[in-house]
């Protein structure tokens, strides 16, 4: 009988300890009012910082740590052979995949040298930013643009040759059309597109 009237004293407890601490943070947030809005801007540079991140963390601990244990290779043909992709392929699957989500968010690779076309500019915001990041490679090239209607807050940040693999890939590629890359030139620029409220 004891134990049957301290259980249920102590569900009554639990339920009203969850009741009490969910209606206490609903007053709370009330207090708070809306959380603070971010600059597009900042939350370019955080998605940036991420995908940079995981563009690094691929190359040197996945890729280069198996080609130089002989492994596995990347290659760019590496759908129908049993290799891994290059980190350029692997950026740009990613931000396929993230397309597919339709939330608005995007990115993208792109160049005025591509060694694949479909990564040329196909913008005036992009051609425009190309040529600015080649003049301020430091800092990401800005803007609001419209897409389909849709405002959207767009930056090009500069893609630099930081390693000697990227200059000898990239000079040496059949269809690259620029063969005179040098050690920490803007190959080209990620592009992110986030939407903003219309
Ligand atoms: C082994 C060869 C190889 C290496 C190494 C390489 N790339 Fe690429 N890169 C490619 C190929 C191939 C593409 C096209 C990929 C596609 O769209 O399928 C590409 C795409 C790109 C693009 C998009 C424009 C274009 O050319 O299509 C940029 C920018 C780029 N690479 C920069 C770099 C940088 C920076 C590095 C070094 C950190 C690097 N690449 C290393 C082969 C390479």
């Amino acid at each position: 009988m004891m134990g049957k009237g301290f259980l249920s004293g102590l569900i009554v407890g639990i339920v009203g300890a969850v009741l009490f601490s969910q209606w206490g943070s609903a007053v709370a947030s009330k207090e708070t009012g809306a959380a603070p809005c971010l600059p597009a801007d900042k939350v370019a540079e955080y998605v940036h910082s991420v995908i940079q991140a995981d563009r690094e963390f691929y190359t040197t601990d996945i890729v280069e740590r198996m080609q130089l244990r002989g492994i596995v290779f990347a290659s760019e043909h590496w759908r129908e052979t049993a290799r891994l992709p290059l980190p350029a392929q692997f950026l740009l699957e990613s931000g396929r995949l993230v397309s597919q989500q339709r939330n608005g968010i995007r990115f993208r690779l792109i160049s005025d040298w591509a060694i694949n076309k479909t990564n040329r500019p196909a913008t005036e915001f992009e051609r425009a930013g190309l040529t600015e990041i080649l003049l301020n490679p430091d800092r990401p090239y800005t803007g609001v643009t419209t897409e389909g209607g849709q405002p959207v807050f767009q930056a090009l940040y500069p893609d630099k040759a930081v390693s000697q693999t990227c200059i000898g890939c990239h000079n040496a590629h059949p269809n690259s059309p620029k063969k005179d890359f040098k050690s920490h030139d803007v190959m080209g620029g990620i592009l992110l597109t986030i939407p903003l409220p219309r």
